[in-house]
């Protein structure tokens, strides 16, 4: 059954206050609620509820007639006042609950997830997010620690004064240790900070800990947003769909989020839960405090809080560092998802299952588009929107046309064709052409989306368009400007003495994919001189691109004025280290195979790998001699420290390391694992070896960490990425036989599956097909325990269009067999069905 944002009614009754008693058991769970409702229109309470087992149902206090259904609970209108209490008492099955949605058990402990519409597994209610109300909690277990929203008031009794709807609940109840810390806000309240773990893991707690104060004092800096409770919870949990979830005032991670020791974790991984700690604080601002309406409106909090929480990281970081990380996930997970069939808007306008929505459109895109709302008005006049916003519409649930109309007020601008970002889906191309005649330079520039489900006709979309000029001898001639393209072509004309180069689209301002007639000699320049890094950055990428399609379609050698400029790059060490190592990185084989097919290439999986694998040893060869020096110049002596600097210069290494395992086998590489004192450097030789064919470091490492949950995930999931192509489907395939392969565990299960198909493409597509086949078993048997997680899985195959007709009649086979199968869920067939469609 599919939802229409068209048809979005309020509720005919209101919600005035919640109290929920749970008596908690693995298998028999007993949740008492009394609700109050107030009449808004007479009609028929239909209340939300999914494997609910009903024990009583009371109206104020009297028995009344009632209707269940599998879905939801409905009471007839007579038989209901203006303003009235429901009793209701149900049991539920945390134990069983293996979709890991409303309340389980993970590890021997309890917890909750219910975004987006777990709640209505815990009990009867308008299980949306229009519907808020304050709430009232009572934990009875036998368990150490037990938790909810708001502030403790008794041991086991919370009371949240802020009203939320039913999505922002959590409860969480186990055997935990807290690191605890304060935070004083602005306004003088002082807030206790705890970070909830297993007993063992509370030596890895510091680094969330710190990431929270500091994401708590920059929400206050630039924001001008406090906290507001006296508690703020956050409890890591071993088993779970996605990241982490913002619940109000008890935060629910994904371990892999808040745990981290020098020895365990990456430089990433710290990166990771650095962003991940503000991004779900931040929620308490928007998304909390503000929501949504309805579901449609996703985008609001999520495209809000990413903007956010990359802001923080930019803040914390290397700003220049941080767009291209960003830049490169949202070209790698969004621009895929919009040239394929699971393209939507920003905002949807329909869905069967809403959780198949939390998307990188919706996030990614979602942000990019808060960037350019930025960009198009201004920083103050952001900050002045933004503080409109939060007077406005504090305390309520909210809309895209909400978030509109506070820009439109605060800055005077008609926001209509703007908005486009919101509903037309499809990465805008635009094509560039330039010429120079008489002393005037013209640029003229051209937008275009293509078609995509459901939307066959685009109309042109506002562009801010950042833009400087280089002369031919690197000097830049203009500074950035922000151009505004709002029709379907442009012209910009500059009065000139010679051909300037030009720096379009700078910081990445709009996600777009720019088509130009750049030379390579252009690029070359662009690389060694421009002013904005970025276009540095994307200079080098798109060199890198064309050797590498050169190699591939005609197997010609990478040109040596790149693998100069490249080297030139590399040893300059004005340049930060974590730049340089994102220069040298080439583009991913995903990415190859994009290129391939925009540029009318039907894409070859297994010659992209071996192809890149050429240019890789060619770079290596180039560099040669001086790569040990540049190595031993990455050096971070003393005790490790997961901050910027150190990180950057352990990313450059690990990226010369590569280079150097081409040319030495390895040797280097097992020097450096075998000296390697934190998991960056042991998981970066790590890698280095296992590609360069050691037969011994995989169980050396697994002896190792065999105890150690998230350092085994990385194990699994190297040892089939690194795997070779022809062997990764026995590789994966044995990996799933192993004792540790807990296939329930969304972590483990990805590591193994993405580790198959995201990270070795090669493999995935292996002509005989037997890396299709294995995904879709390993989907078919997920699917009856934990739909959300299948769902999300099964976009690995979403670019089958992309391929030769034999591939594309294997994967069809494949999409088939799910697609028929007795029993599959609706996330799942929502997916597959979209999927096979377009
Ligand atoms: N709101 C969470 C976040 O962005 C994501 C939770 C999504 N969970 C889900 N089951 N759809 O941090
Ligand atoms: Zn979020």
């Amino acid at each position: 059954q599919t939802i229409y944002l068209k048809d979005y009614t309020p509720t005919p009754y209101n919600v005035a206050h919640v109290a929920l008693d749970f008596t908690l058991h693995p298998t028999a769970t007993r949740v008492q609620s009394r609700i109050t409702f107030t009449r808004v229109r007479a009609e028929d309470l239909v209340l939300n509820g999914e494997d609910l087992i009903l024990k009583s149902l009371r109206v104020d206090g009297a028995e009344v007639p009632h209707e269940l259904s599998e879905t939801h609970l409905t009471i007839p209108a007579a038989h209901l006042s203006d303003a009235f209490t429901l009793e209701v008492e149900v049991e539920i099955s945390p134990q069983t609950n293996t979709a890991l949605e409303g309340l389980y058990m993970s590890g021997g402990m309890y917890c909750t997830q219910c975004e987006a519409e777990g709640f209505r597994k815990i009990t009867y209610m308008y299980d949306r997010p229009d519907v808020m109300a304050p709430y009232e909690v009572t934990i009875h277990a036998d368990t150490p620690v037990q938790l909810s929203n708001g502030n403790p008031t008794a041991p086991g009794c919370w009371t949240d004064p802020h009203p939320k709807p039913t999505y922002l609940f959590a409860l969480v109840a186990g055997d935990l240790v807290a690191t605890t810390d304060h935070f004083t806000t602005m306004e003088g309240r002082e807030v206790t900070l705890n970070v909830y773990v297993r007993p063992g893991d509370e030596d890895k707690t510091d680094y969330a800990m710190d990431a929270l104060k500091r994401s708590m004092k920059w929400e206050e800096d630039v924001y001008g947003r406090p906290y507001d409770l006296d508690v703020f919870n956050i409890v890591a949990v071993d088993d779970f769909n996605m990241g982490a979830m913002e619940n109000k005032g008890l935060n629910i991670f994904n371990s892999k989020y808040v745990l981290a020791s020098p020895e365990t974790a990456t430089d990433t991984d710290y990166a990771m839960i650095e962003g991940i700690v503000a991004h779900e604080y931040f929620h308490n601002w928007t998304g909390n405090r503000i929501t949504c309406r309805d579901w449609f409106q996703l985008c609001l909090k999520e495209g809000l809080t990413v903007y956010r929480d990359q802001q923080f990281s930019a803040d914390m970081r290397s700003a220049p560092v941080q767009r291209i990380k960003d830049v490169l996930q949202l070209r790698a997970r969004q621009f895929r998802e919009d040239a394929g069939p699971l393209a939507h808007p920003v905002r949807p306008e329909a869905f069967v299952e809403i959780n198949n929505f939390y998307t990188a459109t919706v996030y990614e895109k979602g942000a990019e588009v808060i960037g350019m709302l930025r960009t198009l008005v201004g920083p103050a006049a952001y900050d002045a929107a933004l503080t409109l916003y939060f007077d406005r519409h504090d305390g309520q649930a909210c809309t895209i046309e909400d978030w509109i109309q506070v820009f439109e007020d605060s800055t005077g601008r008609d926001l209509s064709q703007f908005k486009r970002w919101y509903a037309q889906a499809g990465t805008p191309h635009l094509t560039v052409t330039d010429d120079f005649k008489n002393g005037e330079y013209t640029l003229h520039l051209k937008q275009k989306t293509k078609p995509s489900a459901g939307q066959p006709d685009k109309a042109p979309q506002v562009i801010p368009i950042a833009m400087g000029l280089i002369g031919a001898d690197g000097a830049e001639v203009l500074p950035t400007q922000v151009v505004e393209m709002s029709e379907a072509e442009l012209t910009l004309r500059y009065e000139l003495d010679a051909k300037p180069i030009p720096s379009l689209l700078r910081g990445f301002s709009a996600p777009v994919i720019l088509e130009t007639e750049q030379s390579e000699a252009d690029r070359l320049v662009l690389l060694a001189h421009d002013t904005d890094p970025f276009n540095r950055w994307e200079a080098s990428t798109l060199l890198a691109k064309s050797n590498l399609m050169a190699n591939l379609t005609a197997g010609s050698a990478p040109a040596t004025a790149w693998l100069d400029a490249l080297t030139k790059v590399i040893t300059d060490d004005t340049l930060d280290p974590a730049f340089r190592a994102l220069v040298l990185a080439l583009p991913s084989e995903d990415n190859l195979a994009n290129a391939c097919d925009a540029a009318g290439i039907v894409p070859d999986p297994t010659a992209i790998h071996s192809a890149r694998k050429a240019v890789h040893l060619a770079i290596a060869q180039h560099m040669g001699e001086a790569l040990p020096a540049l190595i031993a110049a990455t050096a971070t002596p003393g005790p490790y420290s997961p901050a910027a600097n150190d990180a950057a210069k352990r990313s450059l290494r690990a990226q010369l390391l590569r280079l150097q395992t081409r040319l030495d086998g390895g040797t280097m590489a097992r020097a450096a694992y075998d000296a390697a004192t934190n998991m960056t450097d042991q998981l970066a030789a790590f890698g280095c070896l296992l590609s360069a064919g050691d037969t011994t470091v995989a169980a050396a490492f697994e002896a190792q960490w065999r105890t150690d949950r998230l350092v085994m995930d990385k194990w699994f999931a190297m040892s089939v990425a690194e795997a070779d192509p022809d062997d990764a489907v026995a590789v994966a395939t044995a990996l799933t036989q192993h004792a540790d392969f807990d296939w329930k565990n969304p972590n483990r299960f990805r590591s193994v599956i993405a580790g198959m198909t995201a990270m070795n493409p090669a493999g995935f597509h292996h002509p005989s097909g037997a890396g299709y086949r294995f995904l879709a078993d390993w989907l078919l048997k997920l699917d009856a325990l934990n739909p959300q997680t299948t769902a999300r899985m099964s976009t690995a195959f979403e670019t089958w269009r992309r391929y030769d007709v034999d591939r594309q009649a294997l994967i069809q086979e494949q999409l088939a067999r799910i697609a028929t199968h007795p029993g599959l869920s609706r996330d799942t067939a929502e997916m597959v069905g979209r999927m096979r469609d377009a």
